[in-house]
């Protein structure tokens, strides 16, 4: 059995990383980065702390529009096909990475796995809901991380090899604690803190960036900030300056990233990954965005989804404590494991 593995993102490194351990006994896996994020805290961090093999093809697709960065990313992964001829392809995610390498494989007819299958936000203007629809729909093997995902599949007439197995990064985060890298030398902020993340294409917006970061500014007390690349850079367009009690701190690895969310008061984010990691480590969510595509995490109390609006979130940031044993049941451990017996044992 032979797969061959497209990351090229953050948070899909992070989610190869559990599968890729659990693949090593069964398949052979040969993993190709499309470079889609490059800077070595974004990337290569990844894959030295979760000791990840290191690719066997790197594309170094970079920065570009959507069309740009996606068109180059489908003709390299589709050479990467032609000369490995896998048995499977396997995607994570939503990214244009995962768009990409979903399209170059069904084109070839190569199956495709998709892990993260069926998220939605109902909102066609992300360009991350244009590539789970996409790709969910060229998929062969359909991983759902919850129930609610299958159902949003089943509404579009996919049922056939829908499985729900659980969410990886769930997975990813124990595996980290459990073996946290040694070399690290960040230092958490001293004392009571909040932990903030804005990365999203809506966020940064000249409209809403400034409204976002007034939130940031408006929590009772030091907000940690690891700041990504594109709300960096679109500040500086926007000749934006973080408020005073907001502490911008590079990208951090996972065990870093981790250990920040934990220990945080609670965190605010538009991120997908992080409302769930939070919630895995018992920290309360508030959602800056309009919706979200964990439902679950919103229904267990643990996650206010506020847009921009100030006084939303300041009284979402003071709600109690997560009821934990509800955590445990929406996010069990061992999908990765699934991953790996529903590739060799497709049913
Ligand atoms: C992408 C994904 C998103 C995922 C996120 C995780 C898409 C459409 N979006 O968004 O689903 O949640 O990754 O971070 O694929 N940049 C750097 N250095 C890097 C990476 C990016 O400077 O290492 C800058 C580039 O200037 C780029 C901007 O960040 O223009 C945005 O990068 P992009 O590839 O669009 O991805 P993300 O915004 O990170």
């Amino acid at each position: 059995m032979k797969i061959v593995t497209v990351v090229g993102a953050r948070p899909q490194f992070i989610k190869a990383a559990p599968v890729s351990r659990v693949l090593k006994g069964v398949a052979e896996e040969i993993l190709v980065h499309t470079g889609q994020h490059y800077d070595p805290m974004m990337s290569d961090i990844f894959f030295s702390e979760l000791g990840i093999a290191h690719p066997k093809f790197h594309l170094g697709v970079g920065s570009g529009s959507h069309g740009l960065q996606t068109g180059r990313m489908l003709s390299a992964i589709e050479e990467v096909l032609i000369s490995e001829r896998p048995d499977w392809v396997m995607v994570y995610g939503d990214t244009n990475s995962t768009l990409a390498a979903a399209i170059a494989a069904a084109k070839l007819q190569i199956p495709v796995a998709h892990v993260e299958a069926g998220l939605r936000s109902g909102r066609m203007d992300m360009p991350e809901e244009v590539n789970r629809i996409v790709t969910d729909r060229v998929s062969s093997l359909l991983l759902c991380p919850t129930t609610n995902a299958a159902l949003h599949l089943a509404n579009e007439g996919i049922t056939n090899r829908v499985h729900v197995i659980g969410d990886v990064m769930t997975d990813a985060v124990y595996e980290t604690l459990a073996f946290p890298p040694t070399s690290s030398t960040f230092e958490k902020p001293v004392g009571k803190y909040f932990a903030a993340t804005l990365h999203r294409a809506e966020n940064t917006t000249p409209d809403r960036l400034p409204r976002a970061l007034a939130i940031l500014g408006s929590v009772p007390g030091t907000v940690a900030f690891p700041l990504h690349p594109r709300t960096k850079q679109a500040m500086a367009d926007q000749g934006l300056r973080l408020p005073g009690n907001v502490l911008e701190i590079e990208p951090l690895g996972y065990a870093d990233m981790l250990s920040l969310i934990s220990n945080a008061e609670a965190v605010l984010t538009d991120s997908g990954g992080l409302q769930k990691e939070a919630v895995i480590l018992g920290t309360r969510v508030v959602t800056l965005r309009d919706e979200t595509e964990w439902v679950e995490t919103v229904n267990m109390g643990a996650n206010d989804v506020v847009g921009l609006d100030i006084d939303l979130a300041l009284s979402a940031l003071s709600q109690g404590a997560l009821d934990m044993d509800k955590v445990v049941e929406i996010f069990p451990r061992g999908a990765s494991a699934l991953v790996a017996q529903l590739l060799v044992d497709p049913v």
